[in-house]
Formats: C-alpha cells, structure tokens, sequence
C-alpha cells in the first residue's frame, strides 16, 4: 500500500482533520486517563495515527498509485513494536466501538497546552502563506503547494533567481534564509516581497531548518525543496520532476548532477544519462567499496546529498526530528535519510536523472573559494560585498568549517550509535553498519574514483 509511517511512537502531535478515527472511548477519571495517555500501546498507536492521517492526506491529495514490487510490509513488521500488531487504527463503522475484546486504538490524545481549550477550536499547524490585511482570499490556490527553502547571500542573487524562476509561483511558497543579512537586495526581484525573508547571521541551511521549518509550520507542503544557492538548473523541470518522483514512489529525492560540470562529492548522485531516475550505484567489482544490486544501504543506495534534497511531507517529519540543533553542518545526517524514507530506503530514496542540476561548488557562508570572480556574479550588489574578506582569511574560516564540519560527522555518529543501543523499543531495519568517516566528505572532496 502507499506510505507507511515510521513516526515514533512517542510524538504527541496530533492532526486530527483528515481522519477522524475512534470517537467513542469511556471517560475515566482524570488520574486512570493520564496513566492511559503514557501507556506504550497507545504511545504506539498514536503513531500509527500519525502515520495513518498521513497516508490519508495522500491518498486525498494526490492519486497515489504506485505499486512497486518490493516488500514494506516485511520491513514495516520489523520495525513495529508487538504492541502495534493487534491495534486496528479503522474499525468498520458499525462496529460496536466499545467492545473492549478487540483492541482499537485509544481516542488520540490532547495535545498539550491544549488540555483546557475545546479541541475543535484547535489549530494544530499552520503555514507560510501571506495573508491580506483586510481582503480575504478570494479562493484557496489551485494546484498542491510546496515548499522551495533555500540559505542564500545576496552574492549568489543571480543563480538564485535563476533557481526561483523555474518554480511556478501558483505552486510554490518561497522561503529565504539570508545568512549575510542583506535583504533589501532581493526586494527589486518579481517574487522578491512575495518571498518569506528570514535573517539569522552566519547560519547554515540546517540551522535555520531547523529552526523554521518544523513540520506543523510546513504541514501544508505536498513536497519541501531544501536547496543550495548554488546550482544550475538549465535543464530542471520542477513539475516533471515531482510528477516523476511521485511515479516512483519517491519520498526523498534529489536531482542528479550532471557530471563534466559540476563539483561532484558522490559517485551516487552523478547523472546516468540513459535513465529517468537511478536509485543504486554499481561499481565494477574489484573496488573496495563495491555496490552492486544486493547494496541495501549508504554509500551505493538509499540516501542523498545535503545540497539538493527534496522531501515528502511524512519524510520531511521525520528527518526535521533528525537535525540535531548544534550540530549546524549536519554532516552525517544524509547517510541516515533512509531511515525517514516511509518504507524500504532503497526503493523510496533516489535520484533522478532526467531532470539534473548542475553543482557549481561555490562555497559561500564563511569565506569564499579563491576563484570567486570568475563565479559570482558580476554587478553593483556584489561589489558592496567584495573585501570584506581577503583570500587568506577566506582561506581559514574554510579550514575551520571544515574541521568543524568533521567533528560534527563524529558527534553525530557517536549521538546516533548511543541512541540506537538505549532504545529498547527501537530495532535498526536495516542493520547497517556505519560508515567510515573518511568516506564521507560533505563539501569538499571530489570522490575518488578508481
Ligand atoms: C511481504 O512480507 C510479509 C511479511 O513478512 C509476507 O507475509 C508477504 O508474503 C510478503 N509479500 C511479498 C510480496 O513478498
Ligand atoms: C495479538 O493477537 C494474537 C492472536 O490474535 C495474540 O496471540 C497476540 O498475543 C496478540 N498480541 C498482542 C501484543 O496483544
Ligand atoms: C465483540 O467481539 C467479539 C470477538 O471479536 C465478538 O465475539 C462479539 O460478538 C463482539 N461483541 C459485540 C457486541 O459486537
Ligand atoms: C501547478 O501544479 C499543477 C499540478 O501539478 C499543474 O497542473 C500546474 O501546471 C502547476 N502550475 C504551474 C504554473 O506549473
Ligand atoms: C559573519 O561572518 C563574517 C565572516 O566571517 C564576519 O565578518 C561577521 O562578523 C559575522 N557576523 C556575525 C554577526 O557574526
Ligand atoms: C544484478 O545485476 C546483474 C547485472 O546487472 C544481473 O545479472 C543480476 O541478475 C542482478 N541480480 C539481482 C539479484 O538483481
Ligand atoms: C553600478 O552602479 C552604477 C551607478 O550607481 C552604474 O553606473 C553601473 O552601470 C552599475 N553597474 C552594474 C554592473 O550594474
């Protein structure tokens, strides 16, 4: 079937519009009901309501109709605590619902803060649509709504623009971090005052990700692009892409990158230009870290790069609950992607080839590379910016975000290894083994190739 949530169990974030589930439950006194609300079953099967609203709200979103030939279920009865085995989160209406002997799952709970107001009066998410002061909208939009986030500096203006024009306004909200503090700069582009502005200095994509996209604030989005300023996209088509991710069942995606003119980090991204979408990597026998069609995880399939990705709403919920808040480069998080990618990584996580970007590898926040002239745009916004630092400054401040980078893979590493041995409820799906920190090199290492 469709989308299967892994949500954790433990999340209380209840949305409760699209499907309303279980109604009747007898009321208890307050004190049996709180003792009820932390009971690991129906910890539990919130989750599956989570997930199961979720899968509702594609299935009333959007046709989904992928039917792909591998096998979630054996995966998903992997992951699931015993306790969610006997929950039935639909009972068939006529079903007399208070039949203890079948085990349903428990009226979801309050969310908390809430406790005190009548629910329906509860707005649980939200979004990032401007509103009119006194008009109201005279219709809902048409198509789906997404979500295009980019960090930007006004020096990459023109790339940018380039990027924000391939993404059709009626179907996109435009989000920008301006990690240079510098937006009055954009305000003279088309979709300049239509754009959501966000200023935080010196701050990285996944800090301000963090920090402005949780999932109840972008829970409208059908799809979350969250890109570099950096890209090419000459030969990106954002409707055929979404209209090929969601052919294929995709729930974390990224554009392959065309490989004679980009900075490539990862043989697995690079474009095979034969194909429409690739979701493995093989390698000719013989390489030390061969992948080949039994590879079932990082670095030959199931994940992607930090530069380009774009997220499902239910992956997207998910990885928001992976980024760590100090560890602002997030290196190491894309080789655990697969871990939010709603069913097996190897066939929900891919890239697509027919629509591909190209990864121009200008390093931005924090210094710039050497050759920045002959890559950054040209014009008066960019020559108010131009010395504030010199080459040997830039030079260091690069050093430094790159053993900071490195430090940040280890303390993810060791934070996720930690985590995954004091869980008692969680078991790894996929029994990876984590990789060796040498083989994954974020930002600036081309990979080698043998
Ligand atoms: C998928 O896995 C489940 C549980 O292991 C099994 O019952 C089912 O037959 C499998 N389906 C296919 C198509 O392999
Ligand atoms: C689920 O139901 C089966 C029989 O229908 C039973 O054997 C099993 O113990 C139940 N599991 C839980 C967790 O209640
Ligand atoms: C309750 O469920 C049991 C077993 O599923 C069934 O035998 C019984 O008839 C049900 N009772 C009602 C009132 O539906
Ligand atoms: C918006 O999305 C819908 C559905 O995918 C599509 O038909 C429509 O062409 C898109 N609008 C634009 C301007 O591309
Ligand atoms: C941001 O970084 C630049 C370059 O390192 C530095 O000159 C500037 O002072 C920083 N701004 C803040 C607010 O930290
Ligand atoms: C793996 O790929 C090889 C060559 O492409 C093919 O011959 C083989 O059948 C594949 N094996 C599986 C299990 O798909
Ligand atoms: C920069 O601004 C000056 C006047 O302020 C103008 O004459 C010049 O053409 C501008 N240069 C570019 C590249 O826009």
């Amino acid at each position: 079937m469709g989308t299967i949530s892994a949500s954790r169990p433990k999340s209380n974030l209840i949305q409760a519009r699209p499907c309303r589930l279980i109604s009747t439950v007898e009321r208890k006194s307050g004190e049996t009901k709180w003792r009820k609300v932390f009971r690991p079953s129906f910890l539990a099967c919130t989750g599956i309501f989570i997930g199961f609203v979720f899968f509702c709200n594609l299935v009333v979103n959007e046709p989904y109709t992928y039917t792909g030939p591998w096998n979630v279920s054996a995966l998903m009865d992997s992951i699931k605590p015993a306790a969610y085995s006997n929950c039935t989160c639909a009972p068939p209406e006529d079903s007399d619902r208070r039949n203890r002997s079948q085990v349903q799952c428990p009226k979801p709970a309050k969310r908390p803060g809430t406790e005190t107001l009548p629910q329906g009066i509860v707005e649980a998410t939200t979004d990032l649509e401007l509103r009119h002061l006194w008009k109201r909208k005279a219709k809902e939009p048409v198509g789906p709504q997404n979500l295009l986030a980019m960090a930007v500096g006004l020096k990459q203006k023109k790339t940018v623009d380039k990027i924000i024009q391939k993404f059709p306004a009626e179907n996109f909200t435009f989000m920008l971090f301006h990690y240079d503090g510098k937006v009055d700069g954009w305000m003279d582009l088309k979709w300049g005052p239509q754009a959501i502005h966000v200023i935080a200095a010196n701050q990285t994509k996944w800090w301000f990700a963090k920090r402005f996209l949780h999932p109840d604030v972008v829970a409208k989005y059908n799809y979350i692009f969250l890109w570099d300023e950096d890209l090419g996209v000459e030969h990106f088509h954002v409707n055929r892409y979404l209209g090929i991710m969601q052919d294929e069942g995709l729930e974390i995606s990224q554009p392959a990158l065309d490989s004679k003119l980009s900075e490539v980090h990862h043989r697995l991204t690079v474009r095979q230009p034969k194909v429409r979408v690739h979701k493995r990597l093989m390698t000719g026998a013989g390489s030390v870290k061969s992948c080949d069609n039994s590879s079932t995880g990082p670095p030959c399939t199931g994940w992607v790069e930090m530069m380009a990705p774009v997220f499902s709403r239910a992956a997207w919920r998910c990885t928001w609950h992976l980024i760590q808040n100090d560890l602002v480069h997030a290196w190491g998080l894309d080789f655990k992607l697969g871990y939010c990618a709603q069913g097996v990584r190897s066939e929900k996580v891919g890239i697509i080839d027919s629509e591909y970007i190209i990864h121009e590898g200008i390093p931005s926040l924090g210094g710039e590379s050497k050759d920045k002239t002959a890559k950054t745009d040209s014009g008066n916004s960019t020559t108010l910016l131009e010395g504030s630092t010199t080459d040997s400054e830039a030079v260091d401040e690069r050093t430094e975000i790159r053993l900071r980078s490195k430090a940040e893979l280890h303390d993810f590493s060791r934070r996720w290894k930690r985590a995954a041995g004091s869980d008692p409820d969680w078991r790894d799906p996929y029994e990876v083994t984590i990789p060796p920190e040498d083989d994954h090199d974020a930002t600036g290492n081309r990979v080698r190739r043998r």
